[in-house]
Order: structure tokens, then C-alpha cells, then sequence
């Protein structure tokens, strides 16, 4: 299938990766772009320039095909070396970039003269114009579904996309809730070009992590996620557990006067301990409401395959239709 997103990035299938703390490792990155879609590095997770110049030099020992390295932009007092991380992003050759978090203007000078693709993923339709405005070449656009970061406006993908498409003039991909083929045709009958996958990707054979964390997915429904640190403006859709029930009946409990310190214990430095050991109730983890939809852990191959021959078995069904 060709679409502006697998043209722009040089890949098969119109299929990525998210950033995903702890899970984007290059393992991970390899196994989505030697499957035809486009693998994500996760650059926080590696956290200095000289790891992650490491991670990349690592993918490109396992892929020949296009990867490319998330760097989520946080709100915080002592920022990670940004300027050092795109240094070692343009050294290593990557020729894709997806934002993340706050506006991405400052690292977009040295990634264009660099000729990378930059791909921004946003919560709304004013921040993915925002994004066109100051020169991304490409959008993701991050429903109330996500796993992760769903923003504070709460539009789910059914109108968040429309939206997108109506208004934006460079390509987009969906993302939040996104698992098989019929997701795709959704995103493409939406005005999407592609389709952006996280929750989705971990439980798969090859991500990096410890398989109570495919297993705690694929015993997951729609109901198991909840969102934690709304009070705090920094809302985000965790799979519930021991640690996230504690944190919500902090929040219960203080109301306006919870502060990040009331809760640290609960989301701070948790995710080595879960993602690499296992330990699922250590604290708040990422996870999508489409953990309802994932009942079973393949390959990246297979993953990739599966949804694009459902795609077309889709499409064709729907012609079918059309001329009956
Ligand atoms: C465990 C986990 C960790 C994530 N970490 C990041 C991150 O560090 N940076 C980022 O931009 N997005 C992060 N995300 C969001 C994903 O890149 C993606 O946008 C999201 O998972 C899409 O929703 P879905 O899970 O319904 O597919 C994370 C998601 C998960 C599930």
C-alpha cells in the first residue's frame, strides 16, 4: 500500500512504532522496520547523546531499513541535553524524527538542514497546526484513546481525525487505539495516510520486555485503564493496578491540593523495574484501552502481514458492496 506517510519515510506499509519509554529499544525499533513498517528509538529511554548514538549504531547492526528516534519534549527543570541528542541522531544517519510532548521549534533547524523527516505526534487539532506552521513534515494525531500522554481536551479518534483532516495540509497518521486491519481503513477513510501503534507493539514476540508485561495486555479489556495526574494537568492513561489505585485515591483525597510529590512513588523512575523485571504493581505504566482488542502476542511479521491482508480483505469486501 502507498500513502504520502510511506512515501515520506521510505517504508512499506503505512505502519509506525510510537516512542515508547523502556519498550524502544533498538530490538524493538529493528523488528517494526524489518516487518515493512517504521521502528521508533525511544531517545529519553537512553538518555545521553553517547547512549543513544550506542542504540542507533545497535539498530543499524539489525535493520537496513528506515528507523527513526522518538524525542519527547517534557516540562521539566533540568532538560535532558536535546542539542546533544539530535547531534547523535544526525550522526547516526536516521532520517526520521517524531516529537513529542511540548512544541518541538527549537530542535527543527538542525533535523531539516539535516534533511530528516520530522513527525510530530499531537492531542489536537491546534497543536497539529501549530506543528504544520512552524515546518513538521507529518502529524500524529493522539486520541483520548492512547496510551500514554492523551492530552487534557479528551477527543477520541472518531472526531479528533476528521477534525485533522479537514484542517491540516501535510499528511497524518492516527494513533490511540489502533490494533488491527480495521483500524487502518478506518484511519485512511478518516484522512489519515497511516496508522501510528503502541500499546499494540509490546505485546509482541520481539519487544523488549518482560512477559509479564505481554501477558498483564493480553489479559487486559477496554475497562482496565484509567487516567492518573489529571489534577496535575499531565493526564495519562495507565493500565490499572495496585500502585495506580493508590495514586487515584490520593488524588481523591487532596483534590486541589495534590502536588507532584504526594505521588512520586507511584509514577517516578518505575519503569525498569516494571518493563525489564516484571514487578506489574511497582507503579503507573502506559497502556492503551486497546489492550481490549490484543489477545495474543506474534511477531512483528505477523502483526504487520495480518493487518494489511485484513486491510485489503476490508477494502474489497467494501467494493464489493458498493457494486452489489
Ligand atoms: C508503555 C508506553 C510508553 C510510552 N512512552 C512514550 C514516550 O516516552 N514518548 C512518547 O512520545 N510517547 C510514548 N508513548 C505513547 C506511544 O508512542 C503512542 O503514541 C501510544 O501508545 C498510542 O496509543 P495506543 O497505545 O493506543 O496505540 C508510550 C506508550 C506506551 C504504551
Amino acid at each position: 500500500m502507498k500513502t504520502a506517510i510511506t512515501e515520506m519515510f521510505g517504508i512499506e506499509h503505512p505502519i509506525i512504532q510510537g516512542g515508547m519509554h523502556y519498550v524502544g529499544f533498538a530490538e524493538m525499533a529493528a523488528a517494526v522496520s524489518n516487518a515493512g513498517g517504521l521502528g521508533i528509538i525511544t531517545g529519553l529511554t537512553q538518555g545521553t547523546p553517547e547512549k543513544l548514538a550506542n542504540e542507533i549504531a545497535r539498530c543499524k547492526d539489525m535493520t537496513d531499513k528506515p528507523f527513526g528516534v522518538n524525542l519527547t519534549i517534557l516540562p521539566t527543570l533540568t532538560p535532558p541535553d536535546y542539542p546533544g541528542l539530535v547531534k547523535a541522531i544526525i550522526d547516526g544517519g536516521v532520517k526520521v524524527v517524531e516529537t513529542a510532548g511540548r512544541n518541538p521549534v527549537e530542535l527543527l533547524p538542525p533535523l531539516k538542514d539535516a534533511g530528516i523527516k520530522v513527525i510530530h505526534k499531537c492531542t489536537s487539532v491546534r497543536h497539529s497546526l501549530k506543528a504544520q506552521d512552524i515546518g513538521c513534515d507529518a502529524v500524529s494525531v493522539d486520541g483520548f484513546e492512547c496510551g500514554g500522554h492523551p492530552g487534557e481536551d479528551d477527543i477520541p479518534n472518531f472526531i479528533l481525525l476528521p477534525r485533522a483532516a479537514d484542517e491540516l495540509d501535510i499528511p497524518f497518521v492516527s494513533s490511540g487505539g489502533m490494533a488491527d486491519g480495521r483500524s487502518l481503513v478506518a484511519s485512511l477513510a478518516m484522512g489519515a495516510q497511516g496508522m501510528n501503534m503502541g500499546t499494540r507493539f509490546i505485546a509482541t514476540k520481539e519487544a523488549p520486555v518482560h512477559e509479564n508485561v505481554k501477558k498483564a495486555i493480553v489479559a487486559a479489556s477496554e475497562l482496565d485503564t484509567r487516567l492518573v495526574m489529571r489534577p496535575l494537568r499531565n493526564t495519562e492513561r495507565v493500565l490499572t493496578n495496585e500502585a495506580v489505585e493508590r495514586l487515584l485515591e490520593k488524588e481523591k483525597r487532596l483534590g486541589d491540593e495534590l502536588k507532584f510529590e504526594d505521588i512520586i512513588g507511584e509514577v517516578a523512575g518505575v519503569y525498569p523495574s516494571i518493563m525489564m523485571e516484571g514487578d506489574m504493581d511497582k507503579g503507573a505504566w502506559s497502556c492503551g484501552m486497546v489492550a481490549g482488542l490484543i489477545n495474543d502476542v506474534p511477531t512483528c511479521q505477523e502483526l504487520i502481514d495480518n493487518i494489511m491482508s485484513e486491510a485489503e480483505a476490508i477494502l474489497g469486501r467494501m467494493q464489493g458492496q458498493m457494486a452489489a
